[in-house]
């Protein structure tokens, strides 16, 4: 099982400020140190996290793979076609929402039509294509045939969902996982991924990636607020002895 270490969050922290800290580069290039197997990074439409920069840097520095998820529009498609990473994740996106809310609809002909002309236009450059769906067996069928080589599976209903119904979920997404194999997919996974409930998704043998952002990021926070704290109580005092 790989882990992919989503950083768009560092990035998020950063743009609050418009400024140039906390770098997600160096961000994702301290988790490779730490063991992640790939880098994942979402670059929005509106630019609201990652930049430009941001991912032309990690093209040249990382040393894992990195997967970039964008949308089915034609001016993500060009980027990812000039970047050319390891691999694209297609991803639905609303400008309007906080973060993903779901995977890609590919039951209205509109939807699929983009979505199936993007993995047409990745296939012809080569490049690895993945998309982000429901643990729904119809949507999964319809990935299948559009040629893709992976499906991430949508865990954000089973992060939610109740305690009463969260072995429901986790069958919901083991099944999934089986389907998907069965068609010969990869199968990756995530979204909403915690310390708390990322061992039971972990065991569902059919998964090979997961990708986890928000509570990797968060983590680091807290587990480093006491350094960072002494750090600057440091400079300050000696500021004042010397
Ligand atoms: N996978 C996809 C497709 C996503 O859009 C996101 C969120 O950007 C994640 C995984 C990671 O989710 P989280 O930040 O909740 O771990």
């Amino acid at each position: 099982m790989r882990l992919y270490v989503n950083v768009d969050h560092v990035a998020t922290v950063r743009q609050a400020r418009m400024t140039d800290e906390p770098d997600p580069v160096r961000a994702a290039l301290m988790t490779e140190q730490a063991g992640a197997d790939g880098i994942t990074v979402h670059l929005r439409e509106d630019r609201r996290h990652i930049q430009d920069r941001d991912v032309d840097l990690l093209m040249n520095m990382a040393t894992t793979p990195v997967n970039l998820e964008v949308a089915a529009v034609e001016e993500m498609l060009t980027l990812a076609c000039a970047w050319r990473p390891a691999q694209v994740t297609i991803v639905p996106e609303k400008r309007e929402e906080v973060t993903t809310e779901g995977g890609i609809a590919l039951c209205t002909n509109e939807a699929f039509r983009s979505v199936a002309d993007a993995t047409r236009h990745l296939k012809q450059e080569g490049i690895r294509t993945s998309l982000f769906v429901d643990p729904d067996p119809d949507v999964i069928r319809v990935s299948a045939d559009l040629g893709v080589e992976a499906i991430e599976l949508h865990t954000g209903e089973y992060a939610n969902a109740s305690s009463s119904e969260r072995m429901q979920q986790l069958r919901r997404l083991a099944k999934a996982a089986t389907l998907a194999r069965s068609l010969g997919l990869a199968v990756h996974a995530g979204h909403g991924l915690t310390y708390d409930n990322v061992t039971e998704v972990a065991a569902i043998s059919e998964l090979e990636e997961l990708n986890i952002g928000h509570s990797i990021i968060s983590r680091a926070v807290l587990v480093g607020i006491e350094r960072a704290v002494r750090e600057m109580s440091d400079l300050i005092r000696r500021a004042r002895t010397s």
